[in-house]
């Protein structure tokens, strides 16, 4: 469906408008840069949308999202009427519909986050994210560089987001991943995105196509789906329900604000090198038993419970397929090289996290009945 979302046409200005004026309208909104972001309707890509939309008014944001299970509008009804942002419901697996978006728009950038994201699901629905993650990025790639051969990629940039999870697990405490880490990726999920990652790279190379990778740690933070982690733990906690922790708990993860994210997205957008990979990370490493041990504490304060009693909700479950020991980002180089740094200490980003499902438990409602539940009920029972 191509123009969803907002149409807009000069009968809404004023009559009054000099026919000077308007052109010189018509030449600010044509000469303003046209950014394409997919999966903006999602958990990372919502923050990235707003924060485009809201820092760069000389900018033009479409959010093109299929809207699947983990796309949601609501995400940003703040800037939904903003005047240089659009909405393009639609599936990056449709070449032809991708090719005629390019062809419609002539954007000058895509910032491509649209995927399926849950390692759970590829294990249960693995060719859905060949589908999305590797083909539907290929049709990215190829409306991207036929779009712009012919202006020679002059102020074109293609940058494509990945994870930490392409590289495998580490064993050793003193190990780091790094951007020269031999990819090894182990989930259908990592090995889709680093499928995806590879052929990004590949028209980089033989297109010359002007690209650019980042490969980030978990993220948490405010409009996080519930099927993952810390959003799972607190919506449990909140109904006091079981909080399932897969095996023994043991497993490592380097966690990330999200708006640190979205800040790194823009840094890397505008400043990063051509061709470059970047890795972002917080430098914050938690066990999963240790962090949703302090998902408890936190939720135990804000709900004036006493301390331990959601704790007591933790409930072992037999271990994810292959789950991965441990992950840590070296993130040095986008520090030293672009000047990125996480605003936050893990501590001030859970509290905030906390306080925002507190606070939007509508939010957190609406996604938690019909389908969510049906899911959630055959994954955890
Ligand atoms: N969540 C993390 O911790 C994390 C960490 C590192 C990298 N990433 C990467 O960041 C990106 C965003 O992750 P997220 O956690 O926000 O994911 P998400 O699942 O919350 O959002 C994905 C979005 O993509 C949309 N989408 C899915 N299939 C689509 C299709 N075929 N066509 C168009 N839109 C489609 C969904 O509707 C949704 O809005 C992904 O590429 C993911 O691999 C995520």
């Amino acid at each position: 469906m191509l123009g969803d979302g907002k149409k807009k046409s000069l009968s809404n200005f004023s009559i009054n408008l000099s026919y000077k004026n308007i052109l010189h309208i018509i030449q600010q909104k044509t000469s303003m840069k046209k950014i394409l972001i997919t999966g903006g309707a999602g958990f990372i890509g919502s923050h990235v949308v707003r924060l485009f939309v809201t820092k760069y008014p000389d900018y033009h944001i479409f959010n093109l999202d299929k809207l699947t299970y983990a796309g949601n509008l609501a995400n940003l009804t703040d800037i939904e009427n903003a005047p240089n942002y659009t909405f393009v419901r639609g599936d990056i697996v449709d070449a032809d519909f991708i090719n005629e978006l390019f062809e419609t728009h002539q954007f000058d950038g895509v910032i491509h986050l649209a995927a399926e994201s849950h390692v759970d699901r590829s294990i249960t629905e693995p060719m859905a994210f060949v589908m999305t993650n590797v083909v539907g990025t290929c049709n990215l790639l190829n409306a991207a560089k036929n779009t712009w051969k012919a202006s020679g990629y002059e102020g074109k940039r293609f940058y494509h987001v990945s994870t930490d999870e392409v590289y495998g697990e580490l064993h050793n405490p003193e190990d780091f991943f790094l951007e020269t880490t031999p990819y090894d990726p182990r989930s259908p999920y990592s090995a889709s995105k680093a499928s995806s990652d590879h052929f990004v790279r590949a028209y980089g190379n033989t297109y010359k196509l002007p690209i650019v990778i980042t490969n980030c740690s978990n993220n948490y933070g405010p409009n996080h789906f519930p099927e993952k982690l810390l959003p799972l733990m607190i919506n449990n906690i909140l109904h006091s329900k079981p909080l399932p922790v897969y095996g023994k708990g043991e497993n490592v993860r380097d966690w990330l604000f999200v708006v640190d994210h979205a800040r790194a997205i823009d840094t890397v957008y505008h400043t990063g090198k051509e061709g470059e990979t970047y890795n972002i990370g917080g430098f914050n490493e938690w066990k999963n038993i240790d962090i949703v041990r302090l998902v408890c504490k936190t939720m135990d304060s804000k709900l004036g419970r006493p301390e331990g009693t959601s704790e007591q909700l933790i409930t072992y479950v037999t271990d994810r397929a292959g789950h991965d020991l441990r992950y840590a980002i070296d993130a040095t180089k986008i520090m030293n090289e672009l000047g990125w740094k996480p605003s936050l200490q893990f501590e001030e980003g859970l509290e905030k996290t906390v306080d925002w499902f507190l606070n939007n438990q509508e939010w957190l409602d609406n996604i938690t009945s019909g389908n969510y539940k049906e899911y959630y009920d055959k994954m955890y029972s």
